[in-house]
């Protein structure tokens, strides 16, 4: 992400802060009514989004971007004067750390309450999920029996040596389902799952979640880990090196133990500091709603977190699933272990 869209300069001319002056002002407020959004999602879909409840609601949203650790390093450094309204990020275990770093302020509104299922937000309403996604297993049809792979455990048996796919740990994706395991089965049972994934894996880590979805299609290993949105996208897509990768996965969706499948949020949060309250909440209300909801799931193929809610049919296409009901605030507080297990295991 470029830095330079973080500069302050610009910041400053979009909030568009009036000089000081020396004649009392009105108490009422007066002038355009705006919120402040760091985010580093850089989808087109946010970008319609944004402007579609701007338009409904004649507030102008301003959007920072940055990469995700820059993001709320920024917030850090900044402090008291952040301009910060809203934090988005991708991963629960991210806005965890936020929240334990002092960077957001609880919230409630009735609305997000509504829409967003318990175990998809803070128990504090310090943030809420806002789409919903799946770490799934992408499978080759050609090679897989899909009866075969039920659960993540399943992965780490003998039959798959050589043959498993997935990103490093470095990735907080990945850190997120260990954390999710530490929290259901405790830290050996976590650290011998990745240590079976470790000896099962096709080839060094490298990459993201698509980059294993490609190697299926050139026949490198036959099970690969990956984000749900990542494989919808791929099914959308038109180009012809993906195409390869397109015709052979299938989708299982696996289980923790009986718990289910692992799910993960992109959401929001009011900052600490938030100078526009009112209209942070109104937002994060708005991008719960009906509307968003869909226009999450059909442009970036993510799960709507809010009930009935249709999917996108690419998805829709590989069926539903239970999905684990551990509530998310547990990976930001187990993200630490979960690191250091990766690296016990010699997952690099
Ligand atoms: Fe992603």
């Amino acid at each position: 992400m470029n830095r330079s869209l973080f500069l302050m300069p610009a910041l400053a001319l979009a909030c568009g802060d009036p000089a000081p002056s020396p004649t009392p002002e009105p108490a009422v407020p007066v002038g355009p009514r705006e919120v402040n959004v760091y985010t580093h999602r850089h989808y087109d879909t946010d970008k319609v989004l944004f402007d579609a409840f701007s338009a409904k609601t004649g507030i102008t949203v301003n959007v920072i971007m940055a990469d995700d650790d820059e993001v709320l390093e920024r917030m850090a450094q900044e402090g008291v004067n952040s301009p910060c309204d809203v934090l988005i990020t991708a991963d629960a275990g991210r806005l965890g750390l936020a929240k334990s770093r002092g960077l957001l302020q609880a919230s409630t509104s009735k609305v997000l309450q509504a829409n967003v299922p318990s175990s998809l937000r803070d128990p504090e309403g310090y943030w809420y999920g806002l789409t919903m996604r799946a770490r799934v297993i992408a499978y080759n049809k050609e090679k897989v029996e899909p009866g075969s792979i039920n659960t993540y455990a399943d992965l780490t048996k003998p039959q798959w040596k050589g043959e498993v796919l997935v990103r490093s740990s470095e990735n907080v994706y990945n850190q997120s389902l260990l954390a999710a395991m530490i929290a259901h089965d405790g830290p050996e049972a976590a650290k011998a799952w990745a240590q079976g994934i470790v000896k099962n894996m096709a080839r060094a880590p490298q990459g993201g979640d698509t980059d294993q979805l490609l190697a299926l299609g050139e026949g490198i290993g036959t099970v690969a880990i990956a984000n749900s949105y990542y494989i919808g996208k791929l099914m959308a897509s038109d180009e012809p090196e993906k195409q390869k990768a397109k015709a052979i996965i299938g989708v299982i969706f696996p289980s923790i133990g009986v718990h289910g499948t692992h799910v993960n949020i992109s959401g929001g949060g009011v900052a600490k500091h938030a100078k526009h309250v009112e209209e942070a909440i109104a937002l994060l209300e708005f991008l719960s709603s009906d509307e968003a909801q869909t226009g999450f799931a059909e442009g970036n193929k993510e799960y709507p977190v809010k009930p009935g809610v249709a999917a996108a049919k690419e998805l829709e296409a590989f069926g539903s699933f239970q999905r684990d009901s551990l509530n998310l605030e547990a990976l930001g507080r187990l993200n630490a272990d979960a690191v250091k297990l990766f690296d016990e295991a010699g997952w690099r």
